[in-house]
């Protein structure tokens, strides 16, 4: 059975712009995005949305709904009660762009400032045989759709615009955790997620987990050990003698 749902739906540009009212149909089995189509359909044909898939995939659809960071197109419309307000809003740590649509090439800036896979120079095709545990551990990091949700709930961003030069997020600190922590990879990353990425400024609330719709243990698997490999070498007396003799 169907029934009228009431929507608030935030319309602007760079400039500014507010939360307007739509009452709009809504069928059993629809998801959040469902609405938002029919609204483009039959109210509000210039409404402004960014998506691909429909199926959780393509990470296209990130927006907050009742303030929760979500994809729409996974959140169901069975979530809330028939005479909930459902508030649909853009992702709020990106700037942005119209409407439910924000410009996130910060996450791809910071894309660019991960230093690729490193293998071993003299390593030859067939060479290697990785295993299995190894396999799984990068794999985990692999599912993630860049979605940029947990980029965007994460406190650290969220609230302090002035760290986004810092600080490159869960999703590009776990990108690093994933290459430092791959078999084949001899790069040293250590330095470049204290130093440069901001693993510091990271204090484990793990909100980026939460919302992470892959469902990846960003925080559990990637950030934490990825804290023990610095802590680790920060306390090695070799490194730290290393480190009075030749980093002065
Ligand atoms: Fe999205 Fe999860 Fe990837 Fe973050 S780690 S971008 S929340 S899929
Ligand atoms: Fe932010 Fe996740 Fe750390 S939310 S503070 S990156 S655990
Ligand atoms: Fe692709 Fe929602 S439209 S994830």
């Amino acid at each position: 059975m169907g029934y009228d749902a009431k929507f608030k739906v935030w319309r602007g540009d760079t400039e500014g712009g507010e939360l307007q009212d739509f009452t709009v149909l809504v069928n059993e089995g629809e998801v959040v995005l469902d609405i938002i189509h029919r609204l483009q359909a039959t109210q509000a044909p210039d409404l402004a949305v960014r998506w691909n898939c429909k199926a959780g995939k393509c990470g296209s659809c990130s927006a907050e709904v009742n303030g929760r960071p979500r994809l729409l197109c996974m959140t169901r419309m069975s979530t809330f009660t028939p005479d909930e307000v459902v508030t649909v809003t853009p992702m709020r740590t990106f700037p942005v762009i119209r409407d439910l649509v924000t410009d996130v090439s910060f996450n791809y800036q910071k894309a660019r400032e991960v230093p690729s896979f490193t293998p071993p120079v003299d390593l030859k095709p067939g060479d290697y045989r990785m295993q299995q545990a190894d396999v799984e551990r990068s794999q985990e990091f692999r599912k993630c759709i860049e979605c940029f949700l947990c980029q965007n709930t994460c406190h650290v961003v969220r609230d302090h615009e002035d760290n986004k030069q810092a600080f490159s997020g869960p999703r590009y600190l776990m990108r690093i955790a994933e290459l430092e922590m791959h078999p084949l990879d001899v790069a040293d990353r250590r330095d470049l997620a204290q130093e440069d990425a901001g693993l510091g400024l990271c204090n484990i609330t793990k909100c980026c987990t939460e919302v992470c719709p892959e469902h990846i243990k960003i925080t559990d698997n990637a950030l934490i050990p990825m804290k023990e490999r610095v802590v680790d070498r920060k306390y090695d007396p070799i490194v730290w003698l290393g480190n009075k003799l030749f980093r002065r």
